[in-house]
């Protein structure tokens, strides 16, 4: 039997467009995407010689075939030709689920990294971002990880400079949000202000945190944010203790807040933990 253990970075949208719907039901988006520290843990067991297992220490999260690891997985051993004889996994939770920060996807892709490895690299690294991109829209930039803009579904990446070091505070309110019934709602309502992509690709080439943070869009926020006054309490608390930016990720419901310098980013996080008990604080990850 063989263990091996893999991190699985959350993600955040430094900017998030979405573009048009598309014939099959997906959206194209166009969003910078940056890994950052706060992380799951995915442990794997091979040659168990019994029944697949996953199991995982937080409640609520499927523990079966619908879990992405199971079919991150299924997708590497089926395109591989491979059977594992046997396989177990364990999923550590802290990244909060319902986020808009990829848990479920950095997990998957936490998987298909350490079984490549352990079957000797036999994909390259693009290779397994398309493998990914089976398994999930957000798959393959977490299989890549770092700093990245995403087209189409999520799924085409173009890797970008490493933006300059940097603090992450990572606020989720209590409310979830459902992804799918968010992009329903996005279809049934004019966009009218768009994150500028080209600027926020000038401004991590030039490595200038202030002009990332005041760049720092979500078309998706302003609608969630109508029903859920908690967006603009968590953006205005952490604007207040001092960040340089702040946004809401994905479709949410977690926000983010940037910070250059340590001490600020743990003012941000120790003003925001007394309101939010799930405030994470998190540095950028290369
Ligand atoms: O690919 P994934 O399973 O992560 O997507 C979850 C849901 O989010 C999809 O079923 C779809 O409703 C929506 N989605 C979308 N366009 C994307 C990514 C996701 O409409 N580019």
């Amino acid at each position: 039997m063989a263990i091996c253990k893999e991190m699985a970075w959350a993600k955040v949208n430094l900017t998030l467009d979405v573009l048009g719907k598309r014939p099959d039901g997906y959206h194209d988006l166009k969003s910078v995407m940056q890994t950052i520290t706060l992380c799951d843990e995915v442990i794997i067991s091979l040659g168990t010689g019994k029944e697949w297992k996953l199991s995982c220490d937080a409640p609520g999260v499927p523990c079966d075939s619908r879990n992405l690891c199971w079919k991150a997985a299924e997708v590497f051993f089926g395109a591989a030709g491979i059977d594992p004889n046997g396989l177990e996994m364990l999923i550590i939770k802290r990244i909060p689920s319902q986020a808009g920060l990829g848990g479920g996807s950095a997990d998957a892709a936490a998987v298909l990294r350490a079984l490549n490895r352990h079957y000797d690299g036999r994909f390259h690294e693009e290779e397994l971002a398309d493998l990914g991109a089976k398994v999930g829209s957000d798959v393959p930039f977490c299989v890549l990880g770092g700093t990245a803009m995403a087209e189409g579904r999520g799924e085409r990446l173009r890797k970008l400079k490493p933006i300059p070091d940097c603090f992450f505070v990572v606020v989720k309110p209590a409310f979830p949000v459902s992804t799918p019934a968010l992009f329903r709602q996005l279809d049934s309502e004019e966009i009218r202000t768009r994150p500028d992509n080209d600027a926020m690709e000038q401004a991590i080439l030039r490595g200038d945190p202030e002009e990332i943070g005041r760049l720092l869009y979500n078309v998706f926020e302003p609608v969630v944010a109508r029903d859920h006054p908690e967006i603009e309490d968590i953006r205005r608390m952490l604007l207040d203790a001092g960040a340089m930016g702040c946004r809401m990720s994905g479709s949410g419901s977690a926000c983010f807040g940037i910070a250059k310098d340590e001490e600020t980013a743990r003012r941000m996080y120790e003003t925001l933990k007394k309101k939010y008990p799930r405030t994470y604080f998190a540095a950028s990850k290369n």
